[in-house]
């Protein structure tokens, strides 16, 4: 009823004009043609990064950046499911016809630094930053923070709840099993799964 009412007075429906807030606000984000962002996409951009979303993809994750560095590519035909968290501050690269599931995480750095000296500082500036300027990251210190891109091929399908951390690059047509933990790079054609990831299977293809 609501959907032919909308027909007829040509109104849009709340999840509509949400995504047309929510769109407007990105200033670096490129939409090809036929691609949909589902209700389930946020952005967590206060730096307007570049997002760039190729043609005929069908979108629902979160798009994360925590600096002005950071950028996400998405080529054409691809299905990213809700849940999914693309968190960048160097760049992550999906190719074509890729099929990411539900709750996986992209992750193209490490947060803190492995060295305690230099991450105990992290908390005086988290407080310090959230008192003078409410964002708890404002001044983060990057330089120490370990942070590599990821690039994923054409043709690959990522199941559930799979881990890929930085500086993986994922070959065309691979298969990641779910809970897949991803921290080495995948061959073309393999299947791999289980924490850290495995090769379990070669694909066949043409
Ligand atoms: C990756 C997947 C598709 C492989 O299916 P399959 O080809 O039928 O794989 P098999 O059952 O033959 O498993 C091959 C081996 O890998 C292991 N394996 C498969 N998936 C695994 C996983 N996710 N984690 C750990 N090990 C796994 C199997 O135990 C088996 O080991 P064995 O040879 O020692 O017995 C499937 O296991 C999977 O993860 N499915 C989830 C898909 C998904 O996330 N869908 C969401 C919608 S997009």
């Amino acid at each position: 009823m609501k959907t032919i009412f909308r027909k007829i007075f040509k109104t849009k429906s709340k999840s509509q004009r949400r995504k047309e807030r929510l769109i407007a606000r990105q200033k670096n984000l490129t939409l090809g043609k036929n691609t949909l962002l589902l209700d389930g996409v946020t952005f967590r951009n206060d730096y307007n990064n570049k997002i760039t979303i190729g043609n005929d993809c069908m979108i629902n994750c979160n798009f994360i950046f925590e600096s002005d560095k950071g950028e996400i590519e998405i080529g054409d035909r691809c299905f990213i499911n809700g849940g999914t968290n693309i968190i960048s501050r160097s760049k992550v690269k999906f190719g074509n016809d890729i099929t990411v599931a539900w709750g996986c995480t992209f992750y193209d750095h490490n947060s803190h630094s492995i060295d305690w000296r230099e991450r105990k500082n992290d908390m005086f500036q988290q407080f310090k930053d959230k008192e003078d300027t409410g964002d708890f990251i404002k001044n983060k210190n990057w330089d120490v923070v370990k942070t590599r891109s990821i690039t994923i091929g054409d043709k690959v399908w990522i199941g559930f709840d799979c881990v890929i951390l930085n500086g993986v690059n994922i070959g065309e047509g691979a298969i990641l099993g779910a809970k897949s933990v991803v921290r080495e790079d995948v061959e073309p054609w393999t299947m791999v799964a289980g924490n850290p990831a495995r090769v379990i299977k070669r694909i066949e293809h043409d």
